[in-house]
């Protein structure tokens, strides 16, 4: 193969890097994490195929939505023999990822509205800030200063 057509089909980390404005150590995690592949070259260094630019921007929208790196995985783990995703599978996606970021959206809404409560109190009580202890989680591990005997 010459120098050419190597070029043309593969990216070199900071290629990849450069193309997709993610830095190479987050490319080198997303590899460890399974969500990208590359091959070696004889010098031990990361090839990765073209279409990993697709790839990489499909992990970026989906973390930007807040979507966890578990569940990209997930995702892309189901697309036959780690083919890139396509214009179709983002559109199966992303209505799944849309709820999970209006269920965000209300969640925050009401930790903003429990906040209100909160501003310039400063009191942190587990007995009545919503905010300390939401739900009450820690009365329901029993009485007693839970964060202190938990250590
Ligand atoms: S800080 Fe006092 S109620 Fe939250």
């Amino acid at each position: 193969m010459t120098d050419v057509s190597w070029k043309a089909r593969e990216l070199t980390v900071g290629e990849l890097a450069d193309r997709s404005g993610v830095a190479p150590s987050a490319l080198r995690y997303y590899e460890r994490e399974g969500l990208i592949a590359s091959r070696r070259t004889a010098g031990n260094q990361r090839r990765y195929p073209r279409d990993t630019l697709r790839r990489v921007a499909f992990i970026r929208v989906s973390q930007r939505v807040g979507v966890p790196l578990s569940t990209i995985r997930a995702v892309l783990g189901l697309l036959p023999d780690g083919r890139t995703p396509t214009r179709a599978d983002w559109e199966r996606a992303s209505p799944c990822w849309r709820d999970d970021l209006d269920a965000r959206i209300r969640e925050l809404e009401g930790l903003r509205d429990r906040l209100s409560d909160c501003i310039g109190c400063g009191c942190l009580s587990l007995d009545s800030c919503a905010l300390a202890n939401p739900r009450d989680v820690l009365g329901a591990e029993g009485a007693g200063p839970r964060r202190l005997t938990a250590r």
